[in-house]
């Protein structure tokens, strides 16, 4: 099977592991993908970590040779398997974070903008060339990455198939962070730390709060944020964290 899923403590791990193809994803393997991001949610794990197997690529795009030589509807009918597949990822109740290793340009760097977050190690490479194939990126890559980086630098990915570092994409905000080479999911443990420990009542809340504030405007991100923070309020994890403040002790959240 082309994706593995493991779980370790409080993360899920799931890995691209085609690399022959540098993880190139034909549609069986998007259809395991969805199949598997449905186990997930279903599961304890308080976060995903999306990794590549070998040490070349995140993941190199959809297959190519998949793509050719299909009528309209056959076309339509694999952006839209890509699109639902991905955006139930981005709507996964936890957290997830892609970890940038190598490639990750078009359907992989789509993947990867599917999740919450995003970390590259030095040697990452991103970019959406489906341009140089005659193509424009079919698996959501045109509305999420104006939405992390703006319009201008969007379009200029798109339009030219530039590939950029893990500099540059830290830069514009395409990646959260750099980080030092390791092995892809223990770099995913380290970054994902940070997030797992507190109320899964208040992570989600306030990860909602942003993504429905980010489709709307401030007026009415202000309205759903009144209306989230109130809901935390209500939670016995709010009161708990209150109180063991008060009490100069650690919380001890019990996501209810
Ligand atoms: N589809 C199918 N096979 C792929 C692939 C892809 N997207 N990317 C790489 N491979 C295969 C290669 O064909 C090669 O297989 P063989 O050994 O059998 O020849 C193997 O993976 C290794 O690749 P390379 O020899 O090309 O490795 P490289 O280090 O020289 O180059 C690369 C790496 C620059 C990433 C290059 O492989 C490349 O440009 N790949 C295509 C990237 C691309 O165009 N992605 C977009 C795909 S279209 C898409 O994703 C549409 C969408 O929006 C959903």
């Amino acid at each position: 099977m082309a994706i593995d899923i493991k779980y370790a403590g409080p993360y899920a791990v799931l890995t691209l592991n085609r690399p022959d193809a540098l993880n190139a994803l034909q549609f069986t393997m998007i259809e395991a993908l969805s199949y598997t991001l449905d186990q997930v949610a279903a599961s304890d794990a308080r976060a995903l970590i999306v990794t590549g197997a070998g040490p070349k690529a995140f993941c190199a795009g959809a297959d190519i040779k998949e793509l050719m030589d299909r009528d309209l509807m056959a076309q339509r009918l694999g952006a839209q398997l890509g699109q639902r597949t991905f955006a139930k990822l981005a709507a996964l109740r936890i957290p997830s974070v892609a970890v940038l290793h190598g490639y990750a340009f078009g359907g992989g760097l789509e993947l990867a903008m599917a999740c919450t977050f995003r970390i590259a190690t030095i040697k990452a490479r991103m970019g959406l060339p489906e341009i140089k194939l005659g193509l424009i990126p079919g698996y959501g890559g045109t509305q999420r990455l104006p939405r992390l980086v703006g319009e201008a630098r969007a379009t200029e990915l798109v339009m030219s198939g530039r590939t950029v570092d893990a500099i540059e994409a830290e830069r514009w905000g395409l990646v959260n962070r750099v980080v030092p080479e390791g092995e892809p999911e223990e770099l995913g443990k380290t970054f994902m730390a940070d997030f797992v420990g507190y109320s899964r009542c208040a992570s989600l809340f306030a990860r909602e709060a942003v993504a429905r504030g980010m489709a709307t405007t401030l007026d009415e991100g202000l309205d759903i944020e009144a209306d989230l923070s109130t809901l935390a309020y209500q939670t016995a994890d709010a009161a708990e964290g209150m109180r063991a403040f008060l009490q100069k002790r650690t919380p001890e959240f019990k996501d209810a």
